[in-house]
């Protein structure tokens, strides 16, 4: 009996833990644009540029990699060159100017680029009709990719 309490317990921390979690992130219709790009983080977790590289490279996630290579990476195969190679972007771009491309591309390009929204509902052009409604990436993995962007300094 007080086993299986202390389970119930522990399933209900869990629970009030994730719903505090999601509590900080913002909604991808929350997400306030300025001319300096998206300044706070998604979460309020810092991003970690390992698991970013992985969404980076994920072709069920940010498959980044079919557009865009960097010399990080150019040993992977299947890699695009769709968009410009990212070798020193973080020179290029401020964080919240990364940010704010890897959310929705659109608002800093045009309507009309072909790279995706990643924390939009409005995803872009010919992207999978199942993300219609949904986010391609979720809150922590856009702010895991910007720290992996992060990195790629000149
Ligand atoms: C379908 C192709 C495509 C995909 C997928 C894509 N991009 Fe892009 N990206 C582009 C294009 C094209 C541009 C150049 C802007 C334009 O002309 O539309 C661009 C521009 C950028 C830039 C600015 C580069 C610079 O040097 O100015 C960054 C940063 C970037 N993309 C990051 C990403 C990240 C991170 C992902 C994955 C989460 C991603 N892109 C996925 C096509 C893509």
């Amino acid at each position: 009996m007080t086993r299986r309490l202390k389970f119930t317990l522990g399933a209900m921390a869990a629970v009030v833990l994730s719903t505090a979690a999601l509590a900080s992130e913002i909604a991808p219709e929350a997400v306030e644009f300025t001319d300096d790009g998206v300044v706070a983080s998604l979460t309020g977790t810092p991003g970690d540029p390992a698991e970013g590289a992985k969404v980076f490279k994920n072709t069920g996630l940010g498959n980044c990699l079919a557009c865009h290579v960097n010399a990080d990476m150019e040993s992977d195969q299947f890699h695009g060159d769709v968009g410009p190679p990212l070798d020193g972007v973080a020179s290029r771009w401020d964080e919240p100017l990364l940010r704010a491309i890897v959310v929705n591309s659109k608002v800093v390009f045009t309507d009309e680029t072909v790279m995706p929204g990643f924390y939009s509902l409005e995803v872009g052009k010919g992207v999978a009709e199942n993300f219609v409604g949904k986010t391609i990436l979720t809150a922590q993995q856009v702010e895991d990719v910007v720290a992996y962007l992060v990195t790629l300094k000149e």
